[in-house]
């Protein structure tokens, strides 16, 4: 009989993404929490808004820099899976604490799955590529949530018997934590917007926030918008701002403190556009079918590109592109209602854990 699964994550996405699959569990893993997110709104109130106990077992790596963290990272999960032998560990995506997981569940023999495998950005200045790599080819199992992800696996010679195409555990958590309609209009008078008369925004990746000047260049594109922008200030590009005296708040932009998912998804169902470089919105646009601009140099999303989202440079092709989706090109929003997400329709949670079981009756 093998022992209890671990689930290891570490960032507020992988507790979005991971949180279907805990759920459809039938019996509650062994939780570890690396700590690389540790401010209570980025982790604290995402395991309560999906009804799951706060993680048992925690290291504490946040606030380091990448290769210390990585490096602490493995070192602590080394101690602590050889102290709790779960028979298999799952992790989720492309951040630091899923590069380490990969590492130390490898270098202890235990199996190793992958939720939300096979993306790629073929961009190497991203660390998330080189993470995404490296648990991709250290893992057993890769949970592909695309047809588009199986096949990068298998161009880099994954065997596909490694490989199950489950959807994206995204989907499942929208459709669980979206407020009815009454909740969600309370959480637009609490911010003073009307529906679809506003933009949403968030900005958090290092291409983006580390270097001053396309901060800057982005904080001035969001302030020239003509719908006011809510902007959930990611702690990163908090720090970065601060540093460099670059006020975030610039014409019609309005700051806020990281939000919980249940808010979040209430702005994101009544916005009239998305902007920003999130991975994670790419995916939940197409679920509630919103316009949105990618600002960034690549995207391991492209199965909503030319649909849902439109991926742009830093520069005036920012409100270039969403002065455009505002007047309704390419697509209205009435058009983008009859788009089907290409990441599922809400059972990745559940095909994940069938994968799950039918692989460990392969090795137990
Ligand atoms: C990480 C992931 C990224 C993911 C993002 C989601 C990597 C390489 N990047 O980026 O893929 O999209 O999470 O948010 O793993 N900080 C706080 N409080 C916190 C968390 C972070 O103040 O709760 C600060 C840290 O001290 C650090 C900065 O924010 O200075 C960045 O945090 P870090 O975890 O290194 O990376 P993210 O930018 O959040």
């Amino acid at each position: 009989m093998p022992g209890q699964l671990a689930v290891v994550l570490g960032t507020r996405p992988e507790i979005v993404k991971l949180a279907p699959v805990i759920r459809a569990l039938s019996s509650p893993p062994l939780m570890i929490h690396t700590g690389q997110h540790y401010d209570a709104e980025m982790a604290g109130v995402f395991f309560r808004a999906f009804g799951l106990e706060e993680p048992a077992h925690r290291l504490e790596i946040g606030g380091m820099s990448r290769g210390q963290q990585i490096g602490a990272a493995v070192s602590k999960l080394d101690e602590m899976l050889a102290e709790l032998q779960p028979a298999a560990v799952i992790a989720q995506g492309d951040t630091n604490s899923t590069m380490a997981t990969a590492v130390a569940a490898n270098a202890r023999s235990i199996p190793m799955v992958h939720v939300e495998a096979g993306l790629r950005s073929h961009d190497r200045n991203m660390p998330e590529e080189h993470n995404r790599v490296v648990a991709d080819h250290l893992s057993d199992l890769c949970l592909a949530p695309t047809e588009t992800a199986l096949a990068n696996l298998t161009a880099e010679r994954i065997p596909e018997e490694r490989i199950v195409v489950t959807g994206n555990t995204v989907v499942d958590a929208v459709l669980h934590l979206l407020p009815d309609r009454g909740a969600r209009r309370s959480f637009l008078e609490h911010h003073g917007v009307e529906p679809s008369r506003f933009v949403l925004s968030t900005f958090h990746r290092p291409e983006n926030v580390d270097d001053p000047e396309r901060l800057q260049t982005i904080v001035d594109e969001l302030g020239g918008l003509e719908l006011e922008v809510l902007l959930p200030v990611h702690p990163r590009t908090r720090e970065v701002a601060a540093a460099n005296d670059i006020d975030l708040q610039s014409g019609g932009v309005r700051l806020l403190n990281p939000v919980d998912y249940v808010e979040f998804l209430a702005l994101l169902s009544e916005c009239a556009l998305v902007v920003g470089d999130s991975g994670g919105l790419q995916e939940e646009v197409s679920v509630l079918k919103k316009p949105m601009v990618v600002v960034r140099n690549s995207t391991e999303r492209p199965e909503v590109l030319g649909t849902f989202c439109s991926l742009v440079d830093v520069g005036p092709e920012i409100s270039g592109s969403a002065g455009r989706w505002l007047a309704g090109e390419p697509h209205t929003a009435a058009e983008l209602i009859d788009i089907p997400s290409p990441y599922g329709e809400g059972d990745a949670g559940q095909r994940s854990v069938e994968a799950i079981e039918r692989f460990l009756e392969t090795i137990y």
